[in-house]
């Protein structure tokens, strides 16, 4: 089965920082990389590097041939990531020493999306396949839209969270991914607790706690612990959680193995310096010793 992931693609500029700048503060980095982000792309390589067949859709500008180069080597199909007239959406991110970070995001070609783009790639969709989205591109409604009418599983991962986005396609969703805080914030804009949300699957993260799963259906609530570790840079930690959960779900697998997978994966990535480029594989989640 395919995953259609309507996502972003940027440029991230990662540097490295003592602490995270403040308002006014002009701050020496300790160093600078630059590699492949984006919280679409880096979903389609952690999909893909769990084993699905991912076909990404979305745009770049005429300087990020790069990009969707890098996403075919890293196994993802890319005949649907059009250029558009916009440059290539790139992501500025500090991180500091404890691994936090933040992220100044520039969306470019992201929000050039064409609706005739997603219709094209859906054409060859089955309702056995998933549609899976987050909120860095612009036609995410209508993307939704068109995949629920063709019957695929709609999966949204909430991240950069903003309540309005989420209200907008949460009668069409089947799985949402989303941290507490945020659960908290839809809770004050909608009235709807988690467990009340029209939503099968609702898929709270919790950081270092790991993440609780809860079926609206059947009520169903169950906590899932993370792995222990050292975190040195957490960006991208978020989007492997979400590829590796999709893609076992793909491939029929239980809800709470796909979670305890999607951890193991997420736990790896906080131990690595960087994004899409440095995503574990399965063996990588498989062979970990935590
Ligand atoms: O979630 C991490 C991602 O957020 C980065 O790769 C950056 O591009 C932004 O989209
Ligand atoms: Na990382």
């Amino acid at each position: 089965m395919t995953i259609f992931n309507l996502g972003s693609i940027n440029a991230d500029l990662v540097y490295r920082v003592p602490h995270l700048p403040g308002a006014g503060e002009t701050l020496a980095a300790t160093s600078m990389s630059r590699g492949l982000g984006g919280k679409g792309a880096n979903m389609s390589v952690a999909a893909a590097r769990a084993g699905a067949h991912v076909v990404h859709i979305g745009a770049v500008g005429e300087d990020g041939q790069w990009a969707s180069n890098r996403l075919l080597e890293y196994g993802v199909d890319t005949r649907h990531i059009a250029v558009a007239a916009e440059a290539t959406g790139h992501a500025i991110i500090a991180v500091d020493d404890a691994g936090e970070n933040t992220i100044l995001l520039h969306p470019g070609a992201n929000w050039a999306l064409s609706e005739t783009e997603i219709d094209l790639a859906l054409e060859l969709s089955t309702a056995r396949d998933t549609f899976l989205f987050q909120n860095e591109t612009n036609a995410q409604r209508a993307g939704a839209g068109m995949a629920s009418a063709r019957g695929l599983r709609i999966a949204y991962a909430a991240a950069p969270f903003g309540a309005e986005a989420v209200a907008e396609v949460l009668p069409l969703l089947d799985l949402l991914v989303l941290n507490a805080v945020e659960a908290a914030q839809l809770e004050t804009a909608t009235g709807l607790p988690p467990d009340a949300l029209p939503v099968r699957d609702v898929v709270i993260t919790l950081g270092a706690d790991g993440c609780r799963w809860i079926n609206t259906d059947t009520g169903h609530a169950q906590d899932i612990p993370a792995l222990p570790v050292t975190p040195v840079d957490t960006t991208g930690a978020g989007d492997t959680f979400t590829g590796f959960l999709v893609a076992g779900l793909d491939r029929g697998m239980p809800m709470a193995q796909a979670l305890a997978q999607a951890n193991r994966a997420a736990a790896i990535m906080t131990t690595r310096h960087g994004t899409a480029d440095v995503i574990p594989d399965l063996k990588d989640v498989q062979d970990s010793r935590f």
